[in-house]
């Protein structure tokens, strides 16, 4: 046989393709009758028809059972992380005053970071709220959507907001970290009493070279009235309030380990597990000649 297949012309094998593709003698198409095909077009029709229709419907009883401004999913820690201004890789804010570039960058993150803050983008989108109150704003039935958001105004942080002293403090070595806290839907922090943020030395014996510690707002208060946050969806104009630590008077050419945390009633920060959990630590290293 495979000797007999080997002696096929050329001219053989082509017109047993022809054939195969259309038959005249037997009306066959690739080997198939016109309604042989049409079957099989008929079979697959219903099948995608019907596997298109499981799909919608699956589909549509899901959405159905979705608030399409809540997240159903909610995978955020109920401990909410906190976080520095200006961001760097390792939270390592070293420079050297005398080299312009070497702080540059971080004065560019804050404006960056600020400009939502200014007084006049404020007062265009947020309202001005009752301090030490929640800006509670549940749907009570009928849906309360968008949510108000409360001013933070960027004067709040006096020396740290960039306005009169524009490098933050960084030229004259007495530079401004912001610390913020991490949003975390529908949470009520502090619990119905104050909360502040307050940073120190990691190592005790430290206290001394890192210097005197000012905050704004005063005493690094965040109030009540910034909370609860409701989701990216609904809480469109929402400001984060933070805090700005300025270090006023620490020792150069001497790496500094600080560590915030926030004292409020219903946030832990001692979690081993999550070293973010309500506190953050960084190093902080002002270079002189
Ligand atoms: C914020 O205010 C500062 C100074 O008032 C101004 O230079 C800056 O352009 C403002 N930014 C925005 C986004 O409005
Ligand atoms: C924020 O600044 C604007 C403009 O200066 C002012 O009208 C508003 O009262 C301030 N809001 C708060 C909460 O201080
Ligand atoms: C959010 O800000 C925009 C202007 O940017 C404003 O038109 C809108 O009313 C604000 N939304 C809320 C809920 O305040
Ligand atoms: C900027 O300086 C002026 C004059 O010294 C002062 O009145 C104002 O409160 C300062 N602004 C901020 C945000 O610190
Ligand atoms: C805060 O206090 C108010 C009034 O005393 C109370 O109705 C509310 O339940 C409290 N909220 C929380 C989160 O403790
Ligand atoms: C910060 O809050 C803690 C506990 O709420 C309180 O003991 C402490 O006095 C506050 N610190 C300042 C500077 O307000
Ligand atoms: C700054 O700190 C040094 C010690 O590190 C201290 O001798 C000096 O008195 C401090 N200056 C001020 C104004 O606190
Ligand atoms: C700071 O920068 C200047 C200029 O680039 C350089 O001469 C000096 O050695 C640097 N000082 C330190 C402590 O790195």
């Amino acid at each position: 046989m495979a000797v007999q297949k080997e002696k096929k012309t050329c001219g053989q094998v082509m017109k047993e393709w022809k054939e195969f593709i259309w038959n005249p003698r037997t009306h066959q198409f690739m080997g198939r009758t016109g309604s042989s095909w049409a079957l099989i077009l008929l079979f697959y029709l219903i099948f995608y028809g019907f596997l298109t229709a499981l799909f919608t419907l699956t589909m549509w009883v899901m959405l159905q059972t979705m608030d399409p401004f809540v997240p159903k999913y909610q995978d955020r820690l109920s401990v909410p992380g906190m976080m520095i201004r200006p961001k760097t890789e390792a939270l390592d804010i070293t420079y050297n005053i005398s080299n312009t570039e070497s702080w540059e960058n971080y004065v560019r993150m804050l404006n960056q970071f600020l400009e939502a803050y200014n007084n006049s983008r404020q007062l265009a989108t947020n309202e001005v709220c009752r301090p030490g109150l929640y800006n509670e704003q549940p749907d009570n039935g009928v849906l309360n959507y968008p949510k108000r958001a409360c001013q933070f105004n960027r004067t709040t942080l006096e020396d740290c907001s960039g306005l009169n002293d524009t490098t933050y403090g960084y030229r004259e070595g007495r530079p401004c970290i912001l610390v913020k806290m991490n949003r975390v839907i529908n949470f009520y922090a502090g619990a119905n009493q104050t909360m502040n943020i307050t940073c120190a030395a990691k190592k005790e014996e430290d206290a001394q070279k890192l210097g005197e510690i000012a905050m704004f707002p005063a005493n690094g208060n965040i109030d009540l009235m910034y909370f609860p946050y409701y989701g990216k969806k609904v809480h469109l104009n929402y400001t984060q309030p933070v805090v700005a630590v300025k270090f006023l008077n620490l020792t150069y050419n001497f790496d500094h380990n600080v560590e915030c945390k926030i004292n409020a009633a219903n946030i832990a920060t001692n979690d081993d597990r999550d070293k973010f959990a309500g506190r953050v630590a960084f190093k902080i290293r002002v270079n002189k000649d």
